[in-house]
């Protein structure tokens, strides 16, 4: 098989200058709090996207996918606005844009750039932000820039939130540059300081079962960013700084100063927050029954108060947990893409089938499955 160098070379007809790949992610829990400052427990999973790039000596950018065989997106750094652009092509579009609207130290030149998606798209496992933050890597070492994990994270995330438009939080671009073999990140995203959790089930006999109900969701739509609207709404009612400065019992006492809707999304992004730190705190201790049941209470937060999940995502979990998982939940944004569920090993064909039964019992499309230890962020292969 050819590799992304000798695939680039016929491409451009000019070997690349740097490769780099970053990985997709899982969260474990702490589901739609990343913008609100909560901590969550994300992990980096096997599955990258690799991009191959080339400066050119004229200022124009062509942009080439593997996936997309008779696609060349072609623009100059000169017409770079938002919201411009082949929409598979605005991720890499908005990272060039944000490097460009740095200070002007970066002499930035024309890109010839190919791109290996591998992870699954709208499968909510973050292809965007391995497609951006691949980018970013690429460029932050062809360039010379310098830029730390941190401050890759805050550039790759205003790529979405302003070229894309996408008004998503910080955990994806986070764990996607610094993800950790072997661990869980807890990230603080007020800061984006880190501890790496352990965890490693495969020596309690279990798996974590990525389960992509291959239902598509649509987050540039309305929902999530209604959702978001919806916390910032609780804070500014609350007079706080943000929902991480509440505890769930003052939440509580001073919910009656909320309408019905913001209260119930609210009480989810509070409780979910304590979610994420007593699961760090069973996790320590290996307690993965415990964990279980904190992932059970995650799903039905975002289900029954948050209500970002769907049918399909409520039949893989409920069948997950009637079949024996420990636990299970949707992940990511929601109104599709993946559950996980936490299973014993021996149980896994077991479950799948039961899933894969209940899917064409309701008429829905076969879902996939996928499973992956928690992998490394970001690198340069090249
Ligand atoms: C999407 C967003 C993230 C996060 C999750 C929900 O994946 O990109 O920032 O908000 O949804 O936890």
């Amino acid at each position: 098989m050819e590799t992304l160098a000798q695939q680039f070379s016929s491409y451009f007809s000019i070997a690349p200058d740097v490769i780099a790949q970053a990985p997709g992610r899982v969260n474990l829990i702490g589901e739609h709090i990343d913008y609100s400052d909560g901590y969550v427990l994300p992990f980096a999973i096997k599955d990258v996207t690799m991009v191959a790039i080339s400066r050119r000596d004229d200022r124009e950018i062509h942009i080439r996918s593997i996936q997309r065989p008779g696609d060349l997106n072609l623009t100059s750094l000169d017409e770079l606005s938002p919201q411009t652009g082949q929409i598979w092509a605005r991720y890499p579009l908005g990272v060039i844009w944000a490097i460009a609207g740095l200070d002007d130290q970066h002499h930035l030149t024309g890109l010839n750039i190919l791109i290996d998606g591998k992870v699954p798209l709208g499968a909510g496992l973050s292809s965007s932000a391995a497609l951006e933050c691949s980018i970013a890597t690429a460029l932050n070492e062809l360039f010379d820039l310098n830029l730390s994990l941190t401050e890759l994270a805050w550039l790759t995330q205003r790529a979405e939130n302003d070229y894309v438009g996408m008004p998503c939080g910080i955990m994806d671009q986070s764990i996607s540059l610094m993800g950790k073999a072997g661990s869980a990140l807890l990230l603080d995203t007020r800061d984006l300081s880190t501890e790496a959790i352990p965890f490693e089930i495969a020596s309690a006999g279990l798996e974590l079962l990525i389960i992509d109900t291959q239902a598509h969701h649509a987050l540039v739509d309305g929902g999530y960013a209604e959702r978001r609207a919806s916390c910032e709404k609780a804070v500014a009612d609350l007079g706080i700084t943000s929902l991480r400065d509440i505890s769930v019992d003052d939440f509580y006492a001073q919910g009656t100063l909320l309408d019905q809707t913001t209260f119930i999304r609210a009480r989810h992004a509070v409780t979910e927050m304590q979610r994420v730190l007593d699961a760090v705190a069973v996790l320590k201790a290996r307690d993965f029954i415990s964990l279980g049941k904190l992932l059970n209470q995650s799903h039905a937060s975002l289900r029954d108060d948050y209500t970002v999940s769907c049918p399909e995502l409520d039949l893989a979990v409920s069948v997950s947990q009637s079949q024996g998982a420990l636990g299970a939940r949707m992940v990511g944004g929601g109104f599709g893409g993946s559950a996980i569920a936490l299973i014993k090993v021996e149980s896994a064909p077991k479950i799948r089938e039961a899933i894969t039964t209940a899917f064409a019992k309701h008429g829905f499309t076969s879902p996939r499955f996928f499973n992956s230890l928690p992998s490394d962020g970001a690198k340069i292969l090249h």
